[in-house]
């Protein structure tokens, strides 16, 4: 395997954050949490997301409630169009959760980095996740000052961080680098004094670490 995606395997080892829905295989319970994570905290969303999962456990009990009551759960939470969208795509689904990654990426409210986190966690499919702690750690770490909202540096994120992605593990590499990004590397004075990466890392060694990453449209 590479050396970043080594060091950062054994980094989590050590560091993962013990979340309920990481305990877990079923696709159904993980899609309900990377919904309610795709714009609420862990912290804040982690009491929703046992109120929900406990009433409504599986594809079935959620299709078959009611839109009030599935929108009563999600009270507080905001963004509500999620909740309606997770209603939609539950009815949608016949009682059964979609097993390939084209059918989960069709699933209303579900775009890439959605899908590649349902399936990399649920199935082990070695879909790679991107998103802002991941831009940031791979901006950093690779020294790439590509905006990472421009169409070239969405292609050339996510084409690094395929090639990245340990094939034998996806669910844990994908873990990995997301908590690396929202404990270890993370925006604003990151520790790099106690980074494991911090030997190769490129944003270090040139003094770019607050510059990385890079927007055009701020
Ligand atoms: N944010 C989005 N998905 C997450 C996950 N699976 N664990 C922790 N934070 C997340």
């Amino acid at each position: 395997m590479n050396f970043f995606s080594e060091i950062l395997l054994n980094w989590y080892a050590e560091n993962k954050r013990h979340l309920p829905w990481r305990s877990t295989s079923d696709p159904y319970v993980i899609w309900i949490s990377e919904i309610i994570l795709q714009q609420t905290r862990v912290g804040q969303g982690y009491d929703y997301f046992l109120r929900f999962v406990n009433r409504f456990p599986d594809v079935v009990a959620l299709a078959s409630a009611s839109e009030d009551e599935v929108m009563k759960y999600w009270q507080g939470l905001g963004y509500y169009s999620r909740a309606r969208n997770l209603h939609a795509a539950a009815k949608s689904m016949n009682g059964v959760f979609p097993k390939t990654y084209e059918n989960v990426l069709s699933l209303k409210g579900v775009g890439e980095y959605t899908a590649a986190a349902i399936c990399s966690f649920a199935y082990g499919m070695p879909y790679a996740v991107v998103d802002g702690n991941v831009y940031r750690v791979l901006a950093r770490y690779w020294g790439i000052d590509t905006p990472i909202d421009s169409t070239e540096g969405k292609k050339a994120f996510k084409t690094l961080a395929e090639e990245l992605l340990d094939k034998t593990r996806p669910a844990d590499y994908n873990q990995a680098i997301m908590d690396f990004g929202a404990l270890q590397c993370i925006p604003q004075s990151p520790n790099c004094r106690e980074c494991p990466l911090a030997v190769s890392c490129r944003a270090l060694a040139e003094r770019q670490v607050m510059r990385l990453p890079v927007k055009q449209h701020k």
